[in-house]
């Protein structure tokens, strides 16, 4: 079958074929489409995707249709986890870069890694406890002293 062409301009028109395509991915995919099946009811589906394009009209086309406050609505998504952004983001690149000219898929890539990352952090940072991996130095203090049995 012959392929279409690769799309070389954003509009509100070529946003909603992105949306359309990766939702049908993300919809699709053993580990995302369960978490968006559990938090969007069948009839809540058209409204959901409106929010998006909204989004990303937004985002690429700086038409300021988005008021929402996707922190604070991750942050209540139930079973959300951290190791799903990689995958998120990979289902993502793979529709841009099917859909659109490379430079310009490259654009939707570029953002939706920066916007993947400060929702990462925001969502599953909290505040006074130190990244993964990590001890604050007072937590160091304290493990020394337990380890050294001097309390
Ligand atoms: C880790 C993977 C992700 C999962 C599993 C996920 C899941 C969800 C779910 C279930 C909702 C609907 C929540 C509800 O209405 O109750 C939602 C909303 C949304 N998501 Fe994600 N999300 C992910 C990553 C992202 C990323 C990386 C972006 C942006 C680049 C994003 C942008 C949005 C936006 C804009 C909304 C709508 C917020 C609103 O209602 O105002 N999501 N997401």
């Amino acid at each position: 079958m012959p392929q279409a062409p690769l799309i070389e301009s954003v509009t509100e028109e070529s946003i909603a074929l992105l949306i359309d395509r990766f939702y049908a991915e993300v919809r699709g995919d053993p580990v995302l489409g369960p978490v968006f099946e559990a938090s969007i009811a069948p009839d809540e589906w058209p409204e959901h995707l409106a929010t998006i394009q909204s989004f990303w009209s937004s985002v690429m086309l700086t038409s300021g249709r988005y008021t929402g406050n996707p922190v604070a609505v991750h942050r209540a998504v139930r079973n959300l986890e951290r190791s799903m952004f990689p995958r998120w983001l990979q289902l993502f690149e793979q529709s841009a870069r099917e859909l659109f000219a490379p430079e310009i898929a490259s654009l939707f890539v570029g953002k939706a890694h920066r916007i993947a990352a400060s929702l990462e952090l925001a969502v599953f940072h909290q505040l006074g406890r130190p990244p993964d991996g990590m001890q604050l130095p007072s937590q160091v203090g304290a493990s020394v002293r337990r380890s050294a049995k001097c309390d």
